[in-house]
């Protein structure tokens, strides 16, 4: 089977674009591939951040994949810092990467430039090829990931046929391996929908967990009020009708988009109920389009939280997607199996040994090969 791995920053709280970006897309993915999910607190590091918050960060991120449905039976969640294997290819992989590549990434651009020179980490600059590791080690054949991660994708390509060619093939045979390809080259798998969710209050920025704005985004366990709020006050346009693709109206086209996801529609669709209506009428609908993909509906919950107790302790049995007319509902369940798992830290705990344990496997393989083509002594 075809090999996945995806990963999410324990850093802010996770919000739509990370959801509609990636683990939305995981979730399907998990029934036909092999599956790795990490936490990535080792790329958390690279920005200011407080030590004493990103323990309980990291399990947040853990319990909200789980409860959007990541299912262990099929996938492995684990900690990236749980698998040194991660620490160690990155530094083997530095020494291939030229220099050059790592000042071209827009995202470093971007980040150091609003922190100014003195306060930007060297790890700032290296994240990309932490993240070439993370997936390498697995021999990775696609990478489910939102757009801003196409340039970090790229980089990853060029640096495992770099690597490849560097110290592989025949080269590799010699030092008494097995020659030819030491990484796979993986290729990103973006969603034709949901790939960039923008900010609420400005339709041409990125929807981010660092805005300073908590109004620019919807966090996936904001509660039923604040959605509300937050889509009363986003910002529009004074255009009549409301039309998808139009360069004028950035914040017109995401909104339909997210409508689009989350109430489990085409584009088509979307355009023909939507294209006569003013923001009047399209405001509440969204709302509740957004509520009802995010949110208990209140007696499905009641009803169906005891079970739901018992049922996330046996694992694999947490996670069944509840469908709404056909559509996957992050579910109707997503915050009290996000309490849930939170709160039984015994289980969460289990998660992550047995998923750090599975990846540490394959990891070590991989990492095993590298040292030999590379010339390290073996132990
Ligand atoms: P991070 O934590 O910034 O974001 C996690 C995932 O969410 C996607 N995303 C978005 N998608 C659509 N619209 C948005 N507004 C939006 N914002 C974020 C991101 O593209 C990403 O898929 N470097 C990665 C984490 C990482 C990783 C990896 C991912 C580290 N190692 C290996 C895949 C494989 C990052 O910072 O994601």
């Amino acid at each position: 089977r075809k090999r996945i791995v995806s990963g999410v920053q324990p850093t802010g709280s996770i919000h739509l674009g990370n959801y509609l970006g990636a683990i939305k897309n995981w979730i399907s993915l998990q029934n036909d591939y092999e599956t790795l999910f990490f936490i990535v607190d080792l790329h958390a590091i690279t920005l200011p951040y407080e030590a004493q918050q990103l323990p309980k960060a990291t399990r947040a991120t853990a319990a909200i994949y789980l409860a959007c449905g990541v299912d262990t039976s099929k996938a492995s969640v684990f900690v990236q810092s749980h698998v040194p294997a991660h620490a160690e290819l990155m530094w083997m992989l530095s020494s291939a990467t030229p220099i050059g590549w790592l000042n071209k990434m827009i995202q470093f651009k971007e980040k150091s430039h609003k922190m100014g020179d003195e306060n930007v980490g060297v790890g700032l600059l290296t994240y990309p090829v932490l993240m070439a590791s993370d997936i390498l080690l697995y021999q990775s054949d696609l990478v489910p990931v939102g757009e801003d991660q196409k340039q970090h994708m790229e980089l990853t390509r060029d640096l495992a046929e770099r690597v490849n060619y560097l110290y592989g093939g025949k080269k590799w045979k010699k030092m008494g391996g097995r020659g030819g390809a030491i990484f796979k080259v993986p290729e990103p798998l973006i969603p034709p929908a949901g790939a960039r969710v923008m900010s609420l209050t400005d339709g041409l920025s990125k929807m981010s967990k660092s805005a300073p704005s908590d109004q620019s985004r919807i966090n996936l366990l904001d509660t039923k009020d604040v959605i509300v709020n937050k889509i009363r006050r986003c910002k529009t346009d004074s255009f009549p009708g409301l039309d998808f693709d139009n360069r004028d109206r950035p914040e017109c086209n995401n909104l339909l988009s997210v409508y689009q996801l989350v109430a489990g529609k085409t584009k088509q669709e979307v355009t023909q109920e939507c294209q006569d209506m003013n923001w009047g009428t399209f405001k509440p609908l969204l709302t509740d389009a957004l509520i009802d993909h995010l949110h208990p509906i209140q007696d499905t919950v009641e009803s169906s939280k005891r079970k739901m107790v018992s049922s996330l302790r046996e694992p694999g049995c947490g996670c069944s997607i509840i469908t709404h007319f056909g559509v996957p509902v992050l579910s109707s369940l997503l915050k009290v199996r996000y309490e849930e798992i939170m709160s039984d830290s015994a289980y969460l705990d289990r998660v992550l040994v047995e998923g750090a344990s599975k990846a540490a496997d394959i990891a070590g393989a991989t990492l095993n090969n590298v040292r030999q083509a590379m010339g390290f002594l073996p132990r």
